[in-house]
């Protein structure tokens, strides 16, 4: 049991459960079945001129996945079974990579943007609706604002309390 082994069972049982699949691989593999593809091959030529994290999205058969991959250094308790490789302590022994499936997380993604747009929606529509109502309110208020008659029996609007009421009423005029 050593630790490379471990990390490949964890990721070749759990892998598709959230559509991340996991891998740990080298230029010189112990294992041929963690030999590098393509894209591995150019990140761990970049990890040995001093990259330390790639992460890009790719398309796989027509479908996005965000490809990341991390540098695996080698420390002295590596070097027990990896020594004999050449490897000594701090050299990049290889990377330990993902690749996630990001169709689910554009769904999810595209799902919240329409749960956005109909709440956006819904509250514009609202303020729309109560800014009109206020409006009919106030001029409604204006309307109805009877003459007062004053204590000298004439008849006209009694000006502080008409400013109250036209204030209390036109609140939410903008
Ligand atoms: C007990 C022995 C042992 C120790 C300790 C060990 N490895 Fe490995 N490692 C292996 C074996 C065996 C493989 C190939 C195993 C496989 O994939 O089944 C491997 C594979 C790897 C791989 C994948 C590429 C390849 O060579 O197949 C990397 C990267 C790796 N080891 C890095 C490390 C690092 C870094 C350390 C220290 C933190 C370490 N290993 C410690 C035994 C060991």
């Amino acid at each position: 049991m050593n630790p490379a082994y471990m990390v490949r069972q964890m990721q070749e049982n759990f892998s598709d459960l959230y559509g991340v699949r996991g891998r740990i691989t080298s230029l010189k593999p112990l294992n041929p079945h963690n030999a590098p593809d393509e894209w591995e091959i150019r990140v761990l030529q970049s990890f040995d001129k001093g990259a330390r994290n790639v992460a890009e999205l790719v398309t796989v058969d027509g479908k996005p996945y965000l490809r990341a991959m991390r540098a695996f250094m080698t420390e002295k308790g590596c070097l027990k079974c990896h020594g004999h490789q050449g490897y000594k302590s701090a050299d990049v022994r290889g990377g330990v990579g993902a690749y996630v499936m990001m169709e689910p997380y554009l769904a999810v993604e595209r799902a919240e943007a329409r749960t956005l747009n109909i709440t956006h929606g819904g509250i514009w529509l609202l303020g729309l609706v109560v800014s009109g109502s206020c409006r009919a309110a106030a001029q409604n208020a204006s309307r109805s604002a009877k003459p007062i008659p004053t204590p000298a029996g004439e008849r006209g609007t009694h000006p502080p309390v008409a400013r109250l009421y036209r204030r209390r009423n036109l609140r939410c005029r903008p």
